[in-house]
């Protein structure tokens, strides 16, 4: 790609490969445009483990679908609100979040939905109030399905719902759990990545039995791969063998631009768009769209 020569100060090696990409582009071509929109699939972003590239993934994924003319929301749905902070939505200042429709009587989400800068990129904002949803909600009737009652109203108006969860396997996540129709796992690629995976694959088992039907896992993906250690190469022959042909072909390398880009409050896609961190996100989203987890 055109950025192969970049200097790369701080992480050289990503850059040395310049053939790869054409390679890449060829197992996964560029969607055709879509004629209408909707109704979305919703995609729960899990791990209860935390810093494994959750928001990340969610921000990057969703502005990389976009830029293939998907129209995505994304649901800041972890009361740090770091999606929303990445997306350029100051949530702390905000009067009404998604935890004042977990809580409404009759929500209606659609004056809470944030446009962003990147055109077809929409948000719903959380902040610190939504820790206390949690509790709130425990007494509340279909506890579970409070989540999935705000999205149902605007699911016609995207093609991707992304809900970036909070590192826990509590209520809220067990919400978007009821209302996604796939999940999509970040892993660290590090040593103890598969630590808790098993735990999680349970709750996702026990939501699809009691409550979601249609719940799959759409895919398991790696994140902070180093290709120069060995470590991380074993860790990713570790992941193939555990997951099979549910771990993405598309590994997400580590690198300085992804915190770059989150104190930037922008998307890689935009914030550094030729560098390979946001070909990688581009490659993520055909991969994704290939796979029919989005239209
Ligand atoms: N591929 C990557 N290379 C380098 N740094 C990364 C990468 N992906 C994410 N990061 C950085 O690692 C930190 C954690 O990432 P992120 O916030 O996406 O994880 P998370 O799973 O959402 O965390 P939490 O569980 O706290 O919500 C952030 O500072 C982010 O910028
Ligand atoms: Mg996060």
């Amino acid at each position: 790609m055109s950025d192969a020569k970049q200097p790369g100060l701080i992480d050289p090696p990503e850059n040395s490969a310049p053939g790869q990409q054409e390679e890449e582009e060829r197992v996964f071509p560029a969607p055709a445009p879509l004629e209408s929109h909707g109704p979305a699939r919703v995609i729960a972003m899990c791990n209860q483990k935390g810093g494994v590239g959750k928001t990340t993934t969610t921000i990057n994924l969703g502005a990389a679908l976009a830029e293939y003319g998907r129209r995505v929301l994304i649901v800041d749905f972890d009361p740090q609100g770091a999606a929303s902070a990445g997306l350029g939505v100051n949530a702390h200042e905000l009067d009404k979040t998604v935890y004042d429709m977990l809580v409404a009587a009759r929500p209606d989400v659609r004056p809470i939905i944030h446009s962003t800068s990147v055109e077809g990129l929409d948000l719903v904002p959380a902040n610190i109030d939504l820790s206390a949803a949690e509790v709130q909600l425990v007494g509340e009737v279909a506890r579970e399905q409070a989540l999935a009652r705000v999205l149902r109203p605007v699911l016609d108006d995207y093609d991707a719902v992304i809900i970036d969860c909070q590192p826990s396997l509590g209520l809220l996540t067990v919400n978007a759990l009821t209302a996604a129709h796939g999940v999509i796992i970040p892993l660290e690629t590090e040593f103890f990545a598969l630590r808790g995976v098993a735990l999680l694959v349970e709750t996702v088992d026990r939501v699809r039995d009691r409550i979601n039907p249609r719940l799959q896992i759409d895919g398991i993906l790696a994140t902070m791969v180093d290709p120069r250690t060995l470590h991380s190469r074993e860790v990713l022959e570790r992941l193939a063998e555990a997951f099979g042909d549910k771990l993405f072909d598309t590994q997400i390398r580590r690198t300085i631009k992804f915190p770059d880009a989150s104190v930037a409050a922008e998307p890689i896609t935009s914030y550094a768009s030729g560098h390979p961190g946001a070909e990688a996100y581009r490659r993520l989203a055909r991969e994704v769209i290939a796979r029919g987890n989005v239209a």
